[in-house]
């Protein structure tokens, strides 16, 4: 039976500017990136979100027809979460312009509860930590995303990270936490990627994936903690690799129960999705695979 997976977070209205003047609009959200990218791993995927009237039909039509269920993604009165992302020299800098109602314990469907992974996407806040405890269950395995946890934006709408003491509530009870580095330097405190892995891993979690874009991701679990590289590849838009990173590991770990090879298969999955823009480049297993086979034998064991 197919892999059934949730996934809890504002589904958004993304504009990507990669060079300046080039604005392109595409559906965003972790539900979009690791949704699709589930889907295309063969996985059952159910969206639990909300969206105003601005969210245009064409991508609820795109997602159904790609067989998400979308039958839990409700409509409000304010407008959807849109984020702005400008790519310049490497980095991205990102404004939100609007943002949608908060997700509500109320808002979330039994089924969900059944799933054998639930994922917490929040990108704005969106999620409290009273949802994540009072969905942990011992047939789920639970995953968070902290990137919309410690988001605050300043007077210009301008995105920065910002600490947030009740952390590890939502890290406690889930089994794998995901952080890119930046966000898990300024969740922990920490100054180095070593340093931010293990701390997020005293957190609670079983594993604590820190990824790095094309320099790859550390993982801990308490087999220790290991570097596994980035594929080499052309990347055009880095928008949502996290999360299909991510929801990979979850579905890869469910299936093998082995922390190293998921991290692999992750990275090799996230590969593909920087060679496109937008919610597009989604590899099946089959294309994973031959590049998991590169990355496998290079995954190291980080010296303390
Ligand atoms: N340029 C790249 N080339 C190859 N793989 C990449 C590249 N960028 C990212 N990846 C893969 O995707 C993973 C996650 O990327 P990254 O660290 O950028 O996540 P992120 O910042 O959370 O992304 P987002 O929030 O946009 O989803 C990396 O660990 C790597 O495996
Ligand atoms: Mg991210």
């Amino acid at each position: 039976m197919a892999v059934q997976i949730s996934i809890i977070g504002h589904l958004t209205i993304d504009e990507i500017i990669v060079e300046k003047g080039v604005k392109k609009i595409a559906m965003g959200g972790v539900p979009t990136y690791s949704g699709f990218a589930a889907k295309r791993q063969q996985a059952a995927v159910l969206i639990v979100s909300k969206v105003g009237e601005d969210f245009p039909d064409s991508f609820l039509l795109t997602l159904a027809r790609n067989g998400i269920d979308i039958s839990f993604v409700t409509l409000s009165s304010r407008p959807t979460t849109r984020f702005r992302h400008i790519y310049e020299g490497g980095t991205r800098t990102s404004f939100l312009i609007s943002k949608c109602q908060d997700i509500l314990y109320s808002d979330i469907p039994e089924k969900c509860r059944d799933s054998d992974i639930i994922h917490f996407g929040p990108v704005a806040g969106e999620i409290s930590s009273d949802i994540v405890n009072k969905l942990k269950n011992p047939s789920s395995l639970l995953s968070i995303d902290i990137q919309g946890l410690i988001r605050s934006v300043d007077e210009d709408l301008r995105v920065k990270l910002v600490p947030r003491d009740d952390i590890a509530d939502f890290i406690k009870p889930v089994d794998v936490v995901h952080a890119n580095l930046e966000e898990a330097c300024i969740a922990t405190g920490m100054s180095n990627a070593v340093d931010a892995t293990k701390t997020l891993l005293k957190m609670g979690a079983r594993v604590s994936l820190v990824t790095m874009g094309e320099k790859g991701a550390l993982i801990a679990s308490k087999k220790g903690i290991f570097h596994v590289p980035a594929f080499k590849t052309r990347a055009l838009d880095p928008t949502g690799a996290g999360d299909v990173f991510t929801i990979s590991f979850m579905i890869e770990y469910l299936n093998t129960g082995d922390e190293i090879q998921a991290a692999a298969y992750a990275s090799a999955a996230a590969s593909f999705s920087v060679e496109e823009y937008g919610p597009s480049g989604f590899a099946g297993r089959d294309k994973i695979s031959e590049r998991v086979a590169q990355i496998i034998n290079k995954v190291q064991e980080v010296d303390l």
